[in-house]
């Protein structure tokens, strides 16, 4: 409620400049709303008009959607093309020469591909990786450094139609094992070394450590970049340096024409249960979502400079690095390392180096970024940016305004994107030529997305009221379904609950007077750290796997720059720790999850009892736990607990 009541009490807006609006790509609300009664009037038509406009098709479609197998639905299904020629042949006449990538390392060495560079890099790789057997339907996990390699190897699974698979580079061996052993890949591509400020992860090594662990037979080559020193023994049958399998390959390679509804990629993100989900994208609606989204919240001019801060370990990095930039011919930053190094001025110098037009970033990083120099930004000349974006969790009114006013110079429109890993690109947004900015708010949904708020029986709540984010028509970039696992896509994202009628985000929002939406946070166990999604689960799963731990229980609670912080409550087989022993079963358990998991999931606090507390029928009560957490004063019934005095152990934070 604290949260709803703060952002209810927001009331300051801000209007695009005329000059802004005079060149916007959606200009004016007139525009937008022009725009959301074309596909009101005939969605069919809509869609089918941008995907004719803003897709090269190898063999045209004659159908748009099919909703027959409800909810699995497809899109322009008859038609081919390739995802990869739409990044790179079709600017190859046009714009050969222009820089596609400007990569800057962590220790800031600046490397510039151009469109021609980067077509005969993908080419010669796609090449290489036919030679290693690797087919259309194949699927390839990439456990890769931010680098233009990344970008290339991607590019180049979708070139031959091989379905990649992306795991961030910050997994540990454990996932990325159970990751591979889920997809069935038949290939990995890493690299030796992966530099983020001035230290060195040796993503290797994991790749051998994920291997190691069995069952994973159905990889049959690993490709490594060298990054770093290279000193490392390969596996003689399996293993292959990049640059020893690029050296004779063609710098041509005939594109994979693919249907329109073949999986791009799979991404795995948390749920609600233990086992992470392969969220599965198509070809032509994900392309699609990715280039409107470029043009109507981007606002894309092929002037631009356009900078996205995410790893392409995430969907952000999918769909704003690898894909909508380069579809739309942009010349964008790839950077390797982080924010704060070598001092939290980097973002800040990177933009006034490379006259980044365009940035967008995550509140977490704004968060820290504030903290550590609030007034850093005015040392650098941020004069060339036009536009900011946020993305991945709710960004808070106060990092919102120095945002826009710091770093934006109140000058720049600012987007607060909403999105998932399911929906492939923007859903909530404003069009910043047109729609009017409110601190907090993602405003309101792109042109062609049916965004509502409803009750738990499926119908619409009135305004200003709490209820489930849903979306209720489909739209191309959604998820066509989770690898291997039909059922829980329906059981997930179109409960019956709902009538199974509706796309449920997972999210709980509200819509203001405006008609603007909010949103409040998750609704499943499921955590935002940092930005990133953490289920619960998971940690638990992984805390239990621990020969310590006999049972474990994991929330959330408010955290300035996280947004949330992990605690967990956990019992020992053995007795409570005494509390000279505590503090080092907290290290412990902690450096536990970070190798089970990776290191974005280790508990920023553990809290020990003799006994978690549990409903009569078993279940852990966990709004009890969170405000355990909060420190907060205990309201809830706590009559039907077996053992009150847990209660008290549990309040006592290790110290
Ligand atoms: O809770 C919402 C939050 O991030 C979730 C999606 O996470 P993921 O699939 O990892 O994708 C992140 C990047 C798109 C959502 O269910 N979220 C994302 N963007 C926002 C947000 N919450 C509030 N405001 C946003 N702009």
């Amino acid at each position: 409620m604290a949260t709803i009541q703060s952002i209810l009490n927001e009331t300051r807006t801000f209007t695009p400049s005329a000059s802004f609006v005079e060149q916007a790509n959606v200009s004016g609300m007139e525009e937008y709303d022009a725009l959301c009664a074309e596909a009101e009037k005939d969605e069919a038509a809509f869609w089918s008009r941008l995907a004719r406009d803003h897709i090269s098709w190898h063999k045209p479609f004659t159908r748009v959607l099919d909703e027959t197998n409800h909810p699995f639905f497809t899109w322009f299904d008859d038609g081919e093309l390739n995802v990869s020629y739409n990044c790179l042949d079709r600017h190859q006449t046009t714009q050969p020469d222009k820089v596609a990538l400007i990569f800057e390392a962590d220790d800031g060495t600046v490397t510039r591909c151009t469109y021609q560079d980067l077509y005969r890099r993908v080419c010669r790789f796609a090449n290489g990786l036919k030679s290693l057997n690797i087919r259309k339907g194949d699927r390839v996990v990439i456990y890769m450094p931010m680098s233009i390699e990344a970008v290339v190897a991607m590019q180049a699974c979708a070139r031959i139609g091989a379905t990649h698979s992306v795991v961030f580079g910050g997994f540990s061996a454990k996932s990325l094992h159970e990751r591979i052993i889920d997809a069935g890949a038949v290939a990995v591509i890493t690299a030796d070394e992966q530099w983020r400020g001035g230290k060195i992860n040796y993503l290797k090594a994991v790749v051998e450590d994920a291997l190691g662990r069995g069952e994973t037979d159905s990889v049959k080559s690993v490709v490594v970049y060298q990054r770093g020193s290279g000193d490392l023994q390969l596996e003689a049958n399996r293993d292959i340096w990049w640059h020893d399998l690029i050296r004779d390959q063609s710098e041509t390679c005939e594109p994979e024409w693919v249907n329109a509804e073949h999986p791009l990629f799979t991404l795995y993100t948390s749920g609600s249960t233990g086992k992470p989900k392969g969220v599965q994208h198509s070809s032509a609606g994900f392309l699609l979502g990715a280039i409107t989204s470029m043009q109507w919240i981007f606002d894309y001019k092929s002037s631009d400079i356009f900078w996205c801060t995410a790893d392409v370990g995430w969907v952000t990095g999918h769909t704003y690095v690898t894909y909508g930039p380069l579809a739309v011919g942009a010349t964008q930053i790839i950077f390797e390392g982080v924010p704060t190094y070598p001092d939290a001025g980097r973002f800040w110098k990177m933009i006034q180096d490379h006259k980044v037009t365009t940035f967008y970033t995550a509140p977490t990083a704004i968060r820290s970024l504030i903290k550590l120099g609030p007034d850093l930004p005015k040392q650098y000349d941020l004069s060339s940016l036009r536009l900011l974006g946020s993305v991945g969790e709710p960004i808070n009114p106060e990092a919102w305004m120095w945002y826009y006013t710091t770093v934006g110079q109140s000058r720049c429109p600012l987007v607060d994107t909403w999105w998932q890993t399911e929906t492939g690109a923007h859903m909530i947004a404003p069009t910043p030529g047109a729609v009017m900015l409110k601190p907090g708010s993602c405003t309101l949904s792109l042109p062609g997305i049916k965004a509502g708020i409803v009750d738990e029986a499926g119908h619409d709540v009135p305004v200003g009221k709490g209820g489930f984010l849903v979306i209720k028509r489909p739209f191309p970039s959604l998820a066509r379904t989770l690898w291997g696992d039909p059922e829980r896509f329906r059981n997930t994202y179109f409960p019956e609950e709902l009538g199974g009628k509706y796309y449920l985000a997972g999210d709980s929002a509200h819509r203001d007077a405006d008609g603007y939406f909010w949103i409040m946070g998750r609704i499943d166990d499921v955590l935002t750290v940092s930005g990133h999604r953490l289920g619960t689960m998971e940690i638990e799963s992984a805390l239990v796997a621990s020969p310590l731990v006999a049972e474990a229980a994991v929330v959330g609670k408010p955290d300035e720059i996280k947004t949330e912080a992990i605690v967990a409550f956990v019992v020992l087989k053995g007795a409570r720790p005494k509390a000279e022993d505590a503090h080092r079963i907290v290290q412990e358990l902690r450096n536990w999850v970070s190798q089970e998991i990776g290191p974005i999931a280790r508990p920023d606090e553990i809290r020990f009892g003799d006994n978690l507390p549990k409903t009569r029928s078993g279940k852990i009560m966990r709004r009890l736990l969170r405000t355990l957490a909060r420190d907060e004063e205990i309201t809830q019934d706590v009559s039907t607990l077996e053992n009150p005095a847990i209660l008290e152990q549990l309040k006592q934070a290790v110290a």
